[in-house]
């Protein structure tokens, strides 16, 4: 059940956020219902098999998603560590090495504490939206690319990875083989800047490409 407004959300987000993480969650919004429709258009097999109906109450699990994914984005690498180990996740070498990979799984806790969020297609799709995961929900997936491709991200200068994820939704609209382009620049870009690869994305990998690249 979800009872939150997603107004109120909103109003406590600009507050909450800078002003550019307050543009680039909004832009996430837009986008991840963007996907969506073009998705559904073409009657996904993805859908199908999860049996995700997109009804009203599915798209504002999405819309909730999209909005908190950062909600624990800007907090200091040590508040980062502390929120950690106060709800008990497991720290990795690479969580140490870059403290603020750990905000999807900090907001989605505190998301259910302080906003006393439930549901598990809500709270795995802030979860996994860094680094993608075991068995995604069609949200999760959605969450994850709209984070990577939304447009105020590359306004600038257009990224032309990025397009590549926007053109194989809106054009192609193969989720799939976008998870696995978005999975493997994330990756690749990790190896590139010389940092640990999370295993949390390792696996996340292993079973995305195990399981549609068969
Ligand atoms: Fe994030
Ligand atoms: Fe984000």
């Amino acid at each position: 059940m979800i009872s939150l407004d997603l107004e109120k959300i909103t109003e406590s987000l600009r507050l909450r956020l800078s002003e550019y993480r307050f543009k680039h969650t909004l832009s996430v919004r837009e986008t991840a219902l963007n996907f969506t429709k073009s998705l559904q258009e073409k009657g996904l097999q993805d859908l199908v098999a999860e049996k995700a109906v997109l009804n009203d109450h599915y798209l504002k699990k999405i819309e909730t998603a999209a909005l908190l994914h950062d909600y624990a984005k800007e907090l200091e690498n040590s508040e980062q560590l502390h929120l950690a180990k106060f709800y008990g996740l497991d720290v990795y070498p690479a969580d140490l090495e870059r403290p603020n990979l750990l905000h999807a799984r900090n907001g989605a806790m505190l998301a259910e504490e302080e906003l006393d969020i439930h549901d598990t297609v809500i709270l795995s799709a802030i979860r996994e939206h860094t680094f993608a995961g075991v068995n995604m929900t069609f949200a999760s997936k959605i969450i994850f690319l709209a984070d990577m491709a939304e447009p105020y991200r590359d306004d600038l200068d257009k990224d032309p990875d990025l397009e590549h994820i926007r053109e194989l939704i809106y054009k192609e609209h193969n989720l799939e083989a976008a998870l696995i382009f978005g999975l493997q620049i994330k990756i690749q870009d990790t190896i590139k800047s010389g940092k640990m690869i999370h295993p949390l994305a390792v696996t996340a990998w292993n079973s995305i490409v195990g399981k549609y690249k068969q």
